[in-house]
């Protein structure tokens, strides 16, 4: 029975790194590897444009009913002045809230290949595998009350509101866990607990469930060190757990560490389903939109393209096809051809479709 995938390339870049996706996804329907079914919708600014929404109810129920839902990215200046609730990061948001993504995975890879593109030393980078848990669907992005109010004397207040559950922070720190098992078994777990009270509670929970796990090495740390953390040592760090702004705010940073933010996958699960153990996904790059760079075939699409690798490995169990198209990867690396944002003297520029053929022609090979 074929799979099905909705892919959603969003704006910006994300249409010329999603047709990238499409070569590779008909590559492998036709070389017999997979047997996906493809429908695509508009998803942020471009969705706003047709629909006057940041995604469609029509393409909610298509995202709702597809296996996996491959995402490019949303956003750009044209729609900086649209109203709050459909500016084109809100289509991205439901579809995390309304799919139940709770859990946001966000692997820094540094390719060897890639070690002297960092803007840090090679030996702190070199070698570096870690992994972000994010939270996706709690915290101070979707906490009550979110506004900002007239006080009527010439000034206004604002307020975001960071709230968590105990059962939200536990089954993300479960997700944590679970993984560092199957890398290199240990979790830290970041938060800002010596000022706020959701940090306290989700250093508690956090520790409760480290007890399940004793296999693994479990540390707290304060999300500010976190962050220098990252920069000062990275290879630290295996697996790094925290809640959806500081998770946001890490994960950026991880991803320079590998040379460039279009280098980073992620993928975004939901619970297993209790009949079928399915799970709900979306697979993104980690970067955005870059309307800077949009439409001029320089994109780097290596993300969008590792991101559709996470969703073979994590939303239909081909692992090893999974393998291969990671290897592919590192390989074009490995024969020194770079999009812009990774060039390196001596090596062989190479724009969007490209770098995309490249990759397909490895796993030719
Ligand atoms: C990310 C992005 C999003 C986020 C934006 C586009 C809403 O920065 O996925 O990291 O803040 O979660
Ligand atoms: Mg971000």
């Amino acid at each position: 029975m074929s799979q099905t995938l909705f892919l959603l390339p969003g704006d910006g870049i994300g249409t010329e790194i999603m047709a990238e996706v499409e070569k590779l996804i008909a590559f492998l329907n036709a070389e017999g590897l997979t047997d996906f079914e493809t429908d695509a919708g508009l998803v942020g600014g471009s969705a706003y444009d047709a629909h006057g929404a940041a995604i469609s109810d029509a393409d909610m129920e298509k995202a709702l009913a597809a296996d996996a839902v491959i995402f490019g990215a949303v956003g750009g200046p044209k729609w900086d002045g649209v109203p709050y609730d459909v500016r084109p990061e809100a289509g991205l948001l439901r579809l995390r809230k309304d799919l139940a993504l709770f859990a946001n995975l966000r692997p820094a890879i540094c390719y060897p290949a890639l070690a002297d593109a960092s803007s840090l030393k090679r030996e702190i980078v070199e070698g570096l595998d870690l992994l972000v848990v994010r939270e996706l669907t709690g915290g101070v992005y979707f906490g009550e009350p979110k506004e900002i109010t007239d006080l009527g004397n010439g000034q206004k207040r604002a307020v975001d509101t960071q709230v968590y559950e105990s059962y939200e922070i536990d089954r993300i720190c479960r997700v944590a866990f679970d993984l560092a098992g199957t890398r290199g078994k240990k979790v830290h777990s970041a938060d800002k607990k010596n000022v706020m009270k959701s940090g306290v509670l989700w250093d508690e929970i956090a520790h409760q469930v480290a007890k399940d796990y004793p296999g693994i090495a479990f540390e707290h740390i304060l999300a500010d060190n976190a962050a220098m953390q990252l920069v000062r040592n990275p290879k630290q760090f295996d697996v790094i757990v925290t809640d959806n702004l500081f998770g946001d705010v890490l994960s950026d940073a991880a991803a320079m560490l590998t040379g460039s933010l279009g280098m980073l996958p992620s993928a975004s699960l939901g619970a297993p389903d209790p009949e079928t153990g399915k799970r709900k996904a979306l697979y993104e790059p980690v970067h955005g939109s870059a309307p800077d760079i949009a439409g001029q075939g320089k994109a780097n699409p290596i993300a969008m393209i590792a991101s559709f690798a996470m969703a073979l490995r994590y939303s239909f169990e081909m692992v090893e096809l999974a393998d291969r198209v990671e290897k592919a990867i590192a390989d074009v690396l490995e024969d020194g051809l770079r999009t812009p944002d990774i060039m390196q003297d001596g090596a062989k520029a190479v724009g969007t479709t490209e770098m995309g053929d490249a990759i397909i022609a490895k796993l030719k090979g």
